[in-house]
């Protein structure tokens, strides 16, 4: 695993389908740990400041990408937010909060290319050392409930169908990820109310915080 011996910050990671919350309770927590005089880095992906992070804002909407462009895109987005963002965070101490992070590509890529979310977790962990994350949260909710939170119940019925197709399968993978995957992983259900997912993921972070400190060097 790649946790070199000058990391002394903390890597959370809040992972979840479109609509499951995590972009809301990553700020909410970022704020909370701030008051709490934790002091917090905040990230996303993809970024808004890579040339890759931009390109991938622009054009995937769109459509414009192939799954190919896609995984390469974010691929390289992420080595750019790595060597600059997350590593130096780390190196400095921080707790780096994270929207978003590898298992993203595993649990979206993979239902469009002939790879295993595995695989593409495999390629991050060895191609791009990614620093493993302390804990992963993934935030459950079920697809229908996701896609009707990320975008209401607009839009052309066939074409709301294949984004809930996509949607099912992704989650699966995330369930998966959370069952098989060597991370840390803890399932969080996101159909209580925000509140509580909130309080509940505070409580894992700060008891994490916590024992490390405790644990003999
Ligand atoms: P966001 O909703 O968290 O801003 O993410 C935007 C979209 O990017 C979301 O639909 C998932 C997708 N995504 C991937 O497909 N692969 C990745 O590696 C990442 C980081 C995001």
């Amino acid at each position: 695993m790649n946790t070199p011996k000058s990391r002394t910050g903390h890597l959370f990671v809040l992972e979840g389908i479109d609509g499951s919350g995590k972009t809301c309770v990553c700020e909410q927590l970022t704020e909370i740990l701030r008051s709490e005089n934790y002091d917090v880095v905040r990230l996303r992906e993809p970024t808004h400041e890579s040339q890759w992070g931009k390109e991938i804002r622009e054009k995937s909407p769109g459509g414009e990408l192939t799954p190919d462009e896609e995984l390469e895109l974010y691929t390289k987005d992420r080595e750019w937010h790595i060597t600059t963002k997350i590593q130096p965070a780390l190196e400095e101490g921080k707790v780096v909060l994270m929207d978003r992070y590898f298992f993203a590509s595993g649990a979206y890529q993979s239902t469009v290319l002939d790879l295993h979310w595995r695989e593409i977790l495999q390629i991050n962990r060895e191609e791009l050392s990614a620093p493993e994350p302390d804990i992963v949260f993934i935030l459950d909710v079920p697809a229908e409930i996701g896609l009707e939170r990320a975008t209401g119940r607009s839009g052309k019925a066939n074409l709301q169908f294949e984004k809930l197709d996509r949607l099912i399968r992704v989650r699966r993978n995330y369930l998966e990820i959370a069952e098989h995957d060597i991370s840390n992983v803890k399932l969080i259900d996101s159909l209580k109310p925000l509140q509580q997912v909130i309080y509940e993921i505070h409580k894992i972070i700060i008891d994490f915080i916590n024992n490390s400190k405790s644990e003999p060097l």
